[in-house]
């Protein structure tokens, strides 16, 4: 087996990471925490990213010296993730000396192997500031996109990298002055000559590394569009020395140093770090980082560690993720807005409910936009109605019906095949978690974890152990047992997610604190005796909280912090109030006041499981209830299909909907049916979703497919009817069928029903824990996709 050494992007040290940030570090620690568990010998390394023009100007705004900022950031950075429970095996930071010497002896490489150019250039000087003018600082409209708020590094809007120099009307952005050209001598990178190395390494890494599409369509385009030679030095102070005459005055380009803080950083952990580092055959180097450091990644950092001439562990897997958005905007540090990692902490909820979410619904392969509304069906719905519902309504029969205790091992299993249907099941569902997480498919994990925990749920429900009972004491008490093993497999693999939540279940199942449980035991439903009395595991979200939080987080931080103060003016309050971050200085902390939303009392609770209403769950009913409430599912028939004229993934289609003039949607099933596999097939259409303009084609409503997998492994399964009338409705089981063909429901809006998860789950589409029905009352089945999300 080889060793796995793992990295998350080095934050920048000079602001507070918001969640759209934590997603890469929290990433790395899942699997980090994964591998660990699994028994590779795993290595996970982050820290800050101090150097730069950014902390320099911050230093020089709040008159400190960099050093100091840095150290002050590198603190409150700690702290967050030490809430989040990142389990780093080195946290470090840029600014070491190990640092200057890793990063000046590869340069040094670089040199001696004839791949550094001195180049005198122009370059924008601010008269107004006396100093040259840092990329960043640097504002004007993108030469490729015509963005009017480029930056000279990068054009954010289209991502392409950038020279000051290109940008159209440029400005500085530290006095708004025009910049003025000045003369300097750089140090550049001769990329291309260093290219058809970088393409030989590639072309085999992306494919055996298995890249993010992200990241091999972003670096094929790269190459595609040339490489250029890259100034590798800045004129500033805060950085490292280049080590060569006449550039004493010189640094070196913070994009130049930071990935080698993945190595330096190791170096402060271990003089062993060529080990890891200097060992490609032995270890393999997974990456996480966001989509916008996707280049620094797969070309700058490899190609200055190709053109060194020495044997580097290079990037083995890389996983990119999209963008988390913000409430229908962006997240944005500069303008503050979104939830920060210490505002997390200040709502009270649970890391681990934070941590669920965002794996739950990890930007993996598109955006994805984080709502208050998403974040309370999400949690109610599925951490806590489905797996804290199967591990509170199993421990709960068990503790009091049998005493806590499990049957002795060997006991005669009554239905044995039963048994062996259940685990065989089980099993196999772990293998698929299993190998999806081993490729860092951490969200698309998540989800078979709980769709597991959902198969747990149907089966107690299945067997009605209430009534079984009395009529069945060992049969039941054996079932209990293989569920309280599948909670158990359940707490091993959410610990890379939850691992607060684990470590509780382990101890709810009679561990012995600190036991640590692994991968290796999955499956083998054995080792355990007696359980600890239940107790539940989080606390439901609610409106109220909910309503709060939103108008708490609304606006950017300025807005928020001039609300505090208006709040404590008008309570007659000193100022000050500790809501997040202020001035860039972490607030007080408030942790007396903080409502705690996990509870944890050794009570076994009355009201969350009742045996003669097993699924008499709050959340299940609420998600439910909220469906038959908002969305209105109609039988339609195909009746024309055509090929969209502007996409080449995209049908137009027509449908008989039942009423006089039928409809079109548009549906992106080209490449997954042929127009004569859909043609005349009765499908299900979500009625009353606002209309949207798909590339220029008005579609009224979509249809609903489930769907696995992803990019050339997706499978697309449309789900189809049979027997039943074009408009004739489709309905939770036990849904009043009061809604006539006529009768419509009020119009929804797509977030709206995507925040109502349907799911496929062995084969039976569900809302919650509810089967959908056509008109003749047939549960929805899916043909190609057992367990996956509908919509
Ligand atoms: O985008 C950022 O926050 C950068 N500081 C990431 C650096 S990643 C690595 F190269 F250090
Ligand atoms: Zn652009």
């Amino acid at each position: 087996m080889k060793k796995r050494l793992i990295t998350s992007a080095l934050p920048y040290v000079n602001n507070i990471p918001h969640l759209g940030n934590l997603i890469q570090v929290l990433s790395a620690d899942v699997f980090a925490r994964f591998c660990r568990s699994r028994g590779y010998e795993t290595l996970y390394v982050c820290g800050t990213d101090e150097y730069g023009t950014a902390t320099e100007t911050r230093a020089r705004e709040e008159g400190v010296s960099p050093e100091e900022l840095c150290s002050r950031y590198h603190a409150v950075h700690t702290e967050i993730y030490e809430w989040f429970r990142i389990s780093f095996d080195k946290w470090g930071r840029t600014s070491t000396p190990q640092q200057t010497e890793i990063v000046q002896s590869i340069f040094l490489s670089l040199h001696a192997q004839g791949f550094i150019r001195e180049r005198t250039i122009e370059q924008l000087y601010s008269e107004k500031s006396a100093m040259f003018l840092a990329d960043r600082y640097v504002a004007g409209t993108c030469p490729k996109c015509g963005y009017t708020d480029a930056r000279g590094d990068q054009c954010e809007e289209c991502g392409s990298l950038l020279d000051p120099t290109d940008l159209i009307d440029p400005r500085s952005v530290m006095d708004g002055t025009r910049p003025v050209i000045r003369e300097t001598t750089h140090l550049y990178i001769d990329l291309p000559a260093i290219l058809p190395r970088l393409q030989a390494w590639m072309a085999e890494a992306s494919e055996r590394g298995r890249w993010a599409r992200n990241a091999i369509r972003m670096t094929e385009a790269w190459i595609r569009d040339g490489l250029k030679e890259r100034a590798i030095t800045r004129d500033l102070k805060w950085g490292i020395p280049v080590p060569l005459e006449g550039f004493e005055d010189k640094v070196f380009y913070v994009w130049f140093d930071a990935p080698i803080g993945y190595i330096s950083i190791t170096a402060t952990l271990t003089d062993q770090w060529e080990q890891w580092w200097k060992n490609p055959r032995e270890v393999e180097l997974f990456q996480f980082i966001g989509k916008d450091n996707i280049p620094f990644h797969t070309v700058i950092f490899p190609s200055s560690l190709l053109g060194s001439g020495q044997d580097w562990t290079m990037l083995h897997h890389m996983s990119s993720s999209e963008y988390l958005n913000y409430e229908g905007g962006q997240f944005s540090k500069s303008k503050g807005i979104g939830v920060f990692g210490t505002d997390a902490r200040e709502t009270g909820i649970p890391a681990d409910v934070w941590r669920f979410y965002l794996f739950y619904n990890r930007p993996e392969t598109s955006d994805y936009t984080f709502t208050w509304d998403d974040f309370q069906e999400k949690v109610n719905g599925e951490l806590i109605g489905n797996l804290a519902n199967l591990v509170n309504r199993t421990t709960t029969f068990l503790t009091r019906f049998f005493d806590g205790a499990l049957p002795p091992e060997g006991a005669a299993p009554a239905g044995a095949h039963h048994r062996q249907a259940f685990w065989n099941e089980v099993r196999q569902r772990e293998a698929e978690i299993t190998e999806k997480m081993e490729w860092a498919g951490l969200r698309d994990g998540l989800r078979r974890i709980f769709a597991l925990s959902s198969y747990g749920n149907r089966v107690f429900q299945a067997a009605e152990p209430w009534k079984t009972r009395t009529t069945d004491p060992e049969g039941t008490h054996l079932l209990l047992a293989d569920l309280v093993y599948l909670v158990r497999d359940l707490a091993i693999l959410i610990e890379p997610y939850l691992p607060a939540t684990a470590e509780r279940i382990r101890l709810l199942l009679g561990a012995a604190p600190g036991e640590s449980w692994s991968w290796d035991m999955l499956g083998e439903p054995r080792g355990l005796s007696r359980i600890a009395l239940p107790e539940i595991l989080f606390e439901q979200l609610s409106d109220e909280l909910i309503q709060e939080l939103r108008d708490r987080f609304s606006g950017s931080q300025a807005d928020r912090a001039r609300r505090a103060l208006e709040a404590d003016a008008a309570s007659g309050a000193k100022p000050g109030s500790p809501k997040g971050v202020r001035d860039g200085k972490p607030g007080a902390k408030s942790d007396k006041n903080r409502k705690d939303h996990t509870v944890s009392e050794n009570t076994v609770s009355e009201n969350t499981v009742n045996e003669n209403r097993p699924d008499g769950n709050a959340a299940n009913e609420k998600i439910e209830d909220r469906f038959a409430e908002k969305v209105e599912l109609r039988a339609a028939k195909i009746i024309e299909v055509e090929q969209h004229p502007e996409a080449d993934k995209l049908y137009i289609e027509r449908l008989d909907d039942g009423t006089p003039e039928g409809r079109t949607i548009v549906s992106g099933l080209r490449g997954h049916y042929t127009p004569e596999e859909l043609l005349g097939k009765t499908i299900v259409v979500v009625a009353n979703l606002k209309p949207a303009k798909l590339r220029g084609v008005k579609s009224e409503g979509m249809l609903l497919a489930a769907s696995s997998g992803e990019g050339d492994q997706e499978i697309v399964d449309v789900l189809f009817l049979e027997g039943v009338e074009p408009g004739s409705r489709v309905l939770l089981q036990g849904q009043e069928r009061q809604a006539s063909p006529e009768e419509s429901l009020k119009r929804l809006k797509a977030d709206d029903f995507f925040a109502l998860p349907i799911r496929a789950s062995g084969g039976t589409v569900f809302v919650g824990e509810t089967p959908l029905v056509d008109a003749g009352g047939n549960p929805l089945k899916t043909l190609r996709v057992s367990d996956g999300a509908v919509g």
